[in-house]
């Protein structure tokens, strides 16, 4: 795709990842403008987006993906070249407390997008997924992107509908699809309801912390920021109708994260609660991505000891950020996983 003058339509932007991509972006390309189109959920938040506000070159756009319409007329009016869709309901635990909405967003709202595309004639579709589609590994091996996909989770079968669907649409209509599909993300203006930020704004009140299970679940981490430049990669290089991994090559263990981020909090290890398992648990995800290295010459930069210990000061100098997020929607949410269920 050109690489000049990009005028870019970035769902989902007002989340944690999309709004660390749209600043990547802003930042690395003078001549590129965004478009973002988010509908705000409890998980949205245009205050992760107050740096960039006031560039010309960004503009927001409060819109459901699902609402054909809007999109429609979002896509013809903007003529994006390429569109980004990283918007999608993403908590796995809520989808497990109830997964309507999440196959409403994350498969209609994924069609609804690629029509527009479609019937535009965008240059490029680029689908933001998740290692989530593979399923669970045993102790050894990776998720190439020939691994079969077998979801275990109400989010991650989402997720893999809508890589399908991408499947499908690039081979029938010949729209110009790629997929990523990423590890475990952490950095600035993640909602605190997933691991890191969560567990962080509990030990910075001393609460204990809910480890699932036997906290020997193993995920693989990455930096947001290495993500950003992984995406920005594959929708310059990255070829239609194909599938890039991204992996951050950090595996560990829910307890050796929860100890990391004790140790960086300068907390006791009393804080820690083993507490039941969350149903379907996935057990271990890694990733190979010798693709994306070989063929696209991108790899993560951020050191995770280092991009973990920034992490954390983020989120203890930006307490308002969290207080704001956690005191709204959140608190039914949690009663009902966390307090209801005897997981605290
Ligand atoms: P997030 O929950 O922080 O943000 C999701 C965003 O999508 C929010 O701004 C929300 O308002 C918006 N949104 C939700 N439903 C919408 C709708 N119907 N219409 C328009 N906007 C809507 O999520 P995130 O962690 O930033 O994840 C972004 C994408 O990356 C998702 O597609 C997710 O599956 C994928 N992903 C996430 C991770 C991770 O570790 N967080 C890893 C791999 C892939
Ligand atoms: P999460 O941040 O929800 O991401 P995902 O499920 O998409 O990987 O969870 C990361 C890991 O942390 C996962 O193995 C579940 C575990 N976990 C807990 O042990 N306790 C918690 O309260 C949460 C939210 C997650």
């Amino acid at each position: 795709m050109k690489a000049n003058g990009v005028r870019l339509l970035v769902a989902g932007g007002a989340g944690f990842i999309g709004s660390n991509f749209i600043r990547y972006i802003l930042a690395a390309h003078d001549d590129w403008q965004v478009v973002n189109v988010d509908k705000l959920t409890y998980a949205g938040n245009l205050a992760n987006l107050e740096d960039v506000e006031g560039d010309e070159r960004y503009r927001f756009v409060r819109a459901d993906i699902c609402d054909a319409n809007a999109v429609g007329e979002i896509v013809a009016e903007g003529e994006p070249d390429a569109i980004v869709n990283f918007a999608a309901e993403t908590h796995v635990d809520r989808s497990i407390d109830d997964p309507g909405l999440f196959l409403r967003t994350n498969i209609l709202g994924t069609q609804v997008l690629m029509d527009a595309a479609r019937k535009n004639g965008v240059a490029r579709f680029l689908q933001i997924s998740t290692d989530e589609v593979y399923g669970s590994l045993g102790s050894w091996g990776k998720f190439s992107e020939d691994s079969p996909l077998r979801p275990n989770s109400p989010y991650a079968a989402s997720k893999t509908a809508a890589d399908m669907l991408l499947r499908a649409y690039f081979k029938t209509y010949g729209l110009p699809a790629i997929v990523t599909r990423c590890s475990n993300n952490y950095g600035p203006y993640q909602f605190p309801e997933k691991i890191i930020p969560f567990f962080v704004t509990l030990m910075k009140e001393n609460q204990p912390v809910p480890v699932y299970g036997d906290g020997g679940n193993v995920r693989d981490w990455i930096h947001v920021d290495d993500h950003s430049r992984a995406v920005e990669a594959v929708l310059l290089g990255g070829r239609p109708g194909e599938v890039y991994n991204v992996g951050g090559g950090n595996e560990r263990t829910n307890i050796e994260i929860t100890k990391l981020l004790l140790a960086a909090m300068g907390k006791p290890e009393s804080l820690v609660r083993f507490v039941p398992d969350r149903p379907g648990h996935d057990r271990r995800y890694a990733i190979d991505d010798t693709k994306i290295r070989t063929k696209l010459g991108v790899a993560p930069q951020v050191p995770f000891e280092e991009g973990i210990r920034e992490t954390v000061r983020w989120y203890l100098e930006n307490e308002p950020w969290w207080r704001a997020v956690k005191s709204g929607e959140y608190l039914s949410f949690y009663d009902r996983w966390y307090r209801q269920k005897g997981r605290s």
